[in-house]
């Protein structure tokens, strides 16, 4: 059940109009990527973390590191300009012995275990799973503001990280979209153009990314009931 993840947290964070990455904001006594980080460092299936980082950044993540005494970090890569060209960077120094491969965004610090390991298990399966959970709310396609269709709910999911692959699948579908200079939001679209089938895995609502201000208050809230369900 071992496994290796990329983490890309080299993004700029415009959304949450912060006016710093946001995987740097505290949240509740530590920053968001510690808190991300802390659960793969307790997961004794994971091997060995590679975080992408801005290269300006590298300093300050190395001793973020540190004083929180996050051991499993085998690199830091250098993020790139979009997210995908980050997680590349990062699966390109991963160590020669990996095999399953999760992706997962630095954003994310609400990831449980349990869903990390079905990841790992499908994904050892059958090459490719992600996280995902059903759209709660009716979904419409509009043009010019006019609603031209309703979408069948039924079939809809909101996708999420982890992404778990088995290297070389992941790894081929990344070369193929640099090939053909294609950009997908997320590590799933790269390996859907290549044909190879890609695995749902049920994951919960409370696996958010923190990307708009009102996010903080969600985070808090939930790290709020996690307390209070330990005491
Ligand atoms: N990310 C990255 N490299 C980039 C862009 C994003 O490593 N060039 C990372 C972010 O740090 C984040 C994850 O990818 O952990 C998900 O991206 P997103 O939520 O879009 O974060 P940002 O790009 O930082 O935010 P925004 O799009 O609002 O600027
Ligand atoms: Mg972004």
């Amino acid at each position: 059940m071992d496994y290796y993840v990329v983490i890309p947290a080299a993004g700029k964070g415009k959304r949450m109009k912060a006016g710093m990455n946001k995987v740097l904001l505290e949240l509740e006594g530590r920053p968001l990527i510690i808190h991300t980080l802390a659960v793969f460092e307790s997961d004794t299936f994971c091997k060995g973390i590679v975080l992408s980082v801005h290269p300006e950044e590298r300093m300050e993540f190395k001793q973020l590191l540190t004083a929180h005494q996050i051991t499993k970090v085998c690199a830091l890569a250098d993020g790139g300009k979009e997210r995908q060209h980050s997680v590349y960077s990062g699966l390109k120094v991963l160590p020669p012995e990996s095999d399953i491969v999760l992706v997962h965004d630095g954003a994310r610090p609400f990831i449980t275990k349990e869903t990390i390991t079905l990841l790992v298990e499908s994904a050892r399966n059958t090459g490719a799973a992600i996280a995902a959970v059903p759209v709660k709310d009716t979904i419409k396609k509009a043009e010019s503001g006019a609603v031209s269709e309703t979408v069948d709910r039924a079939s809809l999911w909101s996708v999420q990280t982890p992404q778990a692959f088995q290297k070389a699948v992941l790894l081929a579908a990344q070369r193929k979209a640099e090939e053909e200079k294609f950009l997908g939001t997320d590590e799933s679209s790269l390996v859907e153009r290549t044909g190879y089938p890609v695995q749902i895995v049920e994951s919960d609502y409370d696996n958010i990314k923190l990307t708009t201000p009102e996010d903080l208050y969600f985070a808090r809230a939930i790290i709020a009931k996690r307390n209070e369900s330990q005491v």
